[in-house]
């Protein structure tokens, strides 16, 4: 009997899970650490990008994701990608994910930095909540033993290889493989798009079974989400569908900031209202919705309509406070493009996961889809080696040589919000070598707290992982999509190269 223990329940976990059930001789059991429902993917919003129309290609979904990961993306995990994405969006829909539907066709919107309308939607703006019910009805027809608000603390390694999980009570689960599907890291910042449960624990716990990690410097700032306490997504669709983005006098400023305006790749765009607001005393800018009209923002955005309305806006007749926020890591545990990590038996797959396919930034509604095919991979790769072949070394042109990460703890307390604010402010939007060497001084300073709870299990993997971000951002001395150094801005050809990072003890 094969064992495979699955951490977390978004597209990317429950793929792989559902995937390794189309074999016997596999006992399944997925682990998450809240209820089922609780993940990134039950919050996306836009869609998923996928090509679905006889004017769109492959090729050109890999020419739009390739030009948005500026100059860093892996051009093999991008193919793999794009091509798999009509199969994978299949298997979607055949698990019961009904996207929305125009005229018979599928509906497809459109977002920044894509050359076609290829955005295929689920409840107009609640795609990711259409996708995480369908999977999660499926799991009762599979023989997959689920341990929901259940959280794992730890991979367990013996003699270089895994054995099995260590949850929070103390209970091992023994394993076979193992995988990391445990979503982001919005959590390492104040002001984040993300849910409560994206604490980067995967990558936490990769670091601590000595596994490598790759491209955590490249953070995705969502342009737009609601200055307003919860800093609710307003998705970049908006924007597709015709809304613009104003300045304190009522003026468009993107125009002036790249020829797709509000339509520029998300670091650019999130970086030009950054700017915007410095300018106009941190006052956030505002988003022009109103010439789409009650009626169709209601029936496309429902989600938003009711966030925004909960918080006595009424976007129909005026333009709504928007600011940047974290949103989505581009990095994480190094994975080839089966989600083998550089620990035998530990996979890796979704937002934890770094296969270099997102480059220095994301393209948009790329996200729920890496889910999908890297998900099926993984299944693909446990229930058969042979079909991965043998595992490769990263290639040193395009994967730099590993930073050391001496991890040791310092001798004094922290609480969450002050790592949140430290790294807003030092390892946010905009970096610089100063604000880099005192967060690394005042986060070595600190000491993660002992693990006696959840809470206190994800400070710990908090302060580990923003150690690593910090210092894979030291390091990278260019800018480069989600990576902005205003001490060096431009982007050097030299820094071409993935960044990877291990813990020393
Ligand atoms: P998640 O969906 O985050 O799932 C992670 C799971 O792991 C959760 O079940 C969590 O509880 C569990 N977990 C975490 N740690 C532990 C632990 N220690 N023990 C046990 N369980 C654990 N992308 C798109 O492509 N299109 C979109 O429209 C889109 N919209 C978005 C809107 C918002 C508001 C946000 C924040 C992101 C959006 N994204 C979108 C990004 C996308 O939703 C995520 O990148 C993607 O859903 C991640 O899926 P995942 O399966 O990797 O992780
Ligand atoms: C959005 O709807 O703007 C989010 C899409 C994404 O993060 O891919």
């Amino acid at each position: 009997m094969l064992r495979v223990a699955v951490i977390g329940s978004g597209v990317a976990g429950l793929t792989a899970a559902l995937g390794v059930t189309t074999r016997g001789g596999v006992e399944v059991t997925v682990v998450s650490k809240a209820r089922l429902d609780r993940s990134t993917t039950h919050a996306a919003q836009g869609g998923v990008a996928v090509v679905s129309s006889p004017d769109d290609t492959v090729a050109a979904h890999v020419a739009d994701t390739i030009a948005a990961g500026a100059g860093l993306c892996d051009d093999e995990a991008v193919r793999v990608l794009c091509a798999g994405g009509p199969e994978a969006v299949a298997l979607l829909i055949d698990r019961g994910v009904e996207f929305d539907r125009e005229g018979g066709s599928l509906a497809r919107g459109l977002e920044a930095a894509h050359s076609h309308e290829r955005i295929l939607h689920a409840g107009g703006d609640a795609t990711g909540a259409a996708i995480a019910r369908a999977l999660i009805d499926r799991l009762d027809e599979a023989p997959i033993t689920v341990r929901e608000n259940t959280a794992a603390v730890d991979v367990e390694v013996t003699a270089g290889r895994v054995t099995g999980v260590r949850l929070l009570d103390g209970e091992s689960l023994p394993a076979d493989a193992v995988v990391l599907a445990t979503g982001g890291a919005g959590q390492l910042f104040g002001c984040t798009t993300n849910p409560s449960i994206a604490t980067a624990d995967g990558v936490a716990m990769a670091l601590r079974a000595g596994a490598l990690v790759a491209d955590l410097e490249f953070m995705q700032f969502h342009p737009t989400a609601l200055a307003m306490p919860g800093h609710r997504l307003v998705s970049e669709a908006v924007r597709g569908e015709g809304a613009v983005l104003l300045d304190a006098d009522g003026r468009r400023f993107m125009t002036e900031v790249h020829p797709d305006a509000e339509l520029a790749p998300r670091d650019v765009v999130a970086r030009g209202i950054a700017e915007q607001m410095a300018r106009q005393a941190g006052a956030p800018v505002r988003l022009d919705a109103t010439r789409l009209g009650e009626r169709f923002l209601a029936r496309r955005f429902p989600t938003i309509d009711a966030t925004v309305r909960a918080h006595g806006l009424d976007w129909s007749r005026e333009p709504i406070p928007v600011t940047p926020a974290a949103h989505y890591v581009m990095g994480g545990v190094r994975t080839d493009l089966w989600g083998r990590t550089s620990v035998p038996g530990l996979f890796a797959v979704g937002e934890v996961a770094c296969t270099g396919l997102h480059g220095a930034n994301r393209l948009a509604s790329n996200s729920l889809l890496e889910g999908a095919v890297f998900g099926h991979r993984v299944a693909e790769a446990i229930l058969d080696p042979g079909v991965a072949g043998l595992p490769q070394e990263p290639d040193r042109r395009r994967w730099a040589e590993p930073l050391e990460l001496d991890a040791s703890p310092g001798p004094e307390a922290f609480g969450r919000t002050d790592l949140q604010h430290l790294m807003w402010e030092s390892a946010g939007l905009v970096r610089d070598a100063d604000g880099l060497a005192e967060a690394a001084d005042v986060l070595a300073h600190w000491a993660p707290p002992a693990v006696t709870d959840a809470k206190s299990a994800e400070d710990a993997n908090l302060w580990l992982v923003a150690r690593a971000v910090v210092a894979s951002a030291a390091a990278r001395r260019e800018s480069r999509g989600g990576h902005h150094r205003r001490d060096v801005p431009r982007t050097d050809p030299a820094y071409a190269r993935h960044s990877t990072l291990r813990m020393v003890a």
